[in-house]
């Protein structure tokens, strides 16, 4: 794990690219992941760090995240072209590189699936997807119940509440689920339900 700037650095470059709301919820992910970290045994350093940088690359417009993920050689699915906002997770993770200089596969993994979760998600994964739902300046109905889970359940069981609430969410809003959500929620469910056999 390298960290070429101090944090500080990356707080202060990090504020000049976004608007103020979406700093302070970057700050709020970046204090609920360092709490979950604590809990769940995970190093708090790179929970801090992914945490504030996860929406780094969230204020390129629309128009231009499908040229910039392109740029970077990222692969775009069918959902991503229709929902480009999405990419914004897969430029940040790359954006970590290159603008604050952290050189962490575990730190460009997290940020990589914040938004649509994925197969076999690290426990800082995990961290970081679930802290971004649940951050102290979220509002929304199920909010409060996810931030009790966050002091009670088990890092899979809330995971599993979160990506729940998540898919009814965008099934409700009628936008398209993306797949690697559906396969996260299915691999947690599957381990829930082999593990409550007899
Ligand atoms: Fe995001
Ligand atoms: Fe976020």
């Amino acid at each position: 794990m390298s960290f070429g700037m101090s944090y500080e650095a990356m707080e202060k470059e990090l504020a000049s690219r976004l608007k103020d709301s979406r700093f302070r919820h970057c700050l709020g992910v970046a204090d609920t992941a360092v709490f979950l970290a604590r809990r769940f045994g995970v190093d708090e350093e790179r929970a801090r760090v992914a945490g504030l940088l996860h929406d780094c690359a969230r204020e390129y417009r629309n128009e231009d995240m499908l040229e910039e993920a392109q740029r970077r050689g990222i692969e775009i699915g069918e959902v991503e072209r229709s929902m480009p906002l999405l990419l914004h997770a897969y430029i940040g993770a790359k954006r970590v590189r290159e603008v604050y200089r952290v050189d962490d596969a575990m730190v460009e993994q997290a940020i990589w699936r914040h938004t649509v979760g994925g197969r076999g998600m690290t426990k800082l994964d995990k961290i970081i997807w679930f802290a971004d739902m649940i951050e102290p300046g979220r509002e929304y109905p199920g909010v409060k119940e996810l931030r009790c889970l966050a002091k009670t359940a088990s890092l899979d069981e809330m995971v599993l509440a979160g990506l729940s609430q998540s898919i009814c969410f965008v099934v409700a809003k009628g936008h398209l689920i993306h797949p690697d959500t559906v396969l996260a929620r299915n691999e947690l469910l599957l381990q829930k339900n082999d593990s409550n056999e007899p």
